[in-house]
């Protein structure tokens, strides 16, 4: 039996061990199994190594996909432009470090850009800074877009949410979500965003995908904008994680 599994805290929210057992089922796949590994303090990733040695493949979810990396053997080249991890190789006990999330993301973003005949804007807002933005902005630096990173804190070319004015917003048509507001239980909360510049031009895109229509797409919804969940993105991440594991 080959095991493969998620790590990250708290995994309650995440559908990875839903989607590897519909898909191992859907596919016939019967010598694999893939489980959920809550993982509170990374401190403690050696431990989960140790206790289950048949492991062959990890994908690394919230807050960990940054400080795991400390962990791993080697970081593939696009892991290492990105500086965050999502999915690990195991082989030969080398533990080597990859990104799926910017693959991800982008080929949703495209899928659907060209199912609903969307112009990609000139300007997007990337709100947090953690794992996943890290992903985004790669992404869509690579297309070319002028990203603008949002975050709670000041810092070094960063906007706070209370930057967010007039003219911020209708620079930057694209706005991706990439805070875990709004994700299941904590359905009422969403990004701090002068909702009255949302206009018809928007693309908004929420990274979270449980439940489906977050806060921050209803409000989106209301004000015009064009809206999409992170679901398409979640198969896509982890579908290229299953490849990885498999060469
Ligand atoms: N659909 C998919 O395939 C997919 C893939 C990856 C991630 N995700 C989702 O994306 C979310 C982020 O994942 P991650 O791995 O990037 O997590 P992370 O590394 O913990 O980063 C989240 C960032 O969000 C901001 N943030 C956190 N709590 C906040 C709050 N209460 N209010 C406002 N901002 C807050 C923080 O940025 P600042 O401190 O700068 O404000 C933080 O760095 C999660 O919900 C995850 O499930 C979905």
């Amino acid at each position: 039996m080959r095991r493969f599994g998620l790590t990250g805290f708290p995994l309650e929210h995440s559908f990875s061990v839903a989607y590897f057992d519909e898909k191992f089922k859907k596919e016939g796949i019967s010598d694999c199994r893939y489980d959920a590994f809550p993982l509170e303090n990374i401190a403690d990733f050696p431990k989960l190594l140790e206790k289950h040695p048949d492991l062959c493949g990890l994908n690394v979810t919230i807050p960990h996909k940054e400080s795991v990396i400390k962990f791993l053997d080697e970081l593939d080249p696009v892991a290492e432009a990105i500086g965050a991890v999502n999915c690990i190789a195991i082989a030969d006990g080398k533990l080597t470090g990859h990104n799926t999330d910017g693959y991800g993301f982008l080929t949703s973003l495209h899928e659907w850009i060209n199912r609903f005949s969307l112009t990609l804007p000139p300007g997007a807002l990337i709100l947090g800074t953690g794992g996943a933005s890290r992903a985004v902005s790669w992404s869509l630096r690579k297309l070319g877009v002028d990203v603008q990173l949002v975050s709670r804190r000041p810092g070094p070319g960063l906007l706070t949410y209370n930057d967010l004015d007039e003219q911020v917003m209708r620079q930057h048509a694209l706005i991706v979500n990439t805070t875990p507001l709004g994700t299941w239980p904590d359905v009422d909360s969403c990004p701090a965003l002068p909702w009255q510049y949302i206009q018809p031009l928007h693309l908004l895109y929420d990274l979270v995908y449980n439940p489906p229509k977050t806060l921050f797409l209803k409000m989106g919804r209301k004000q015009g904008a064009a809206t999409t969940n992170g679901l398409r993105m979640l198969e896509l991440q982890a579908d290229r994680s299953w490849d990885i594991w498999n060469g």
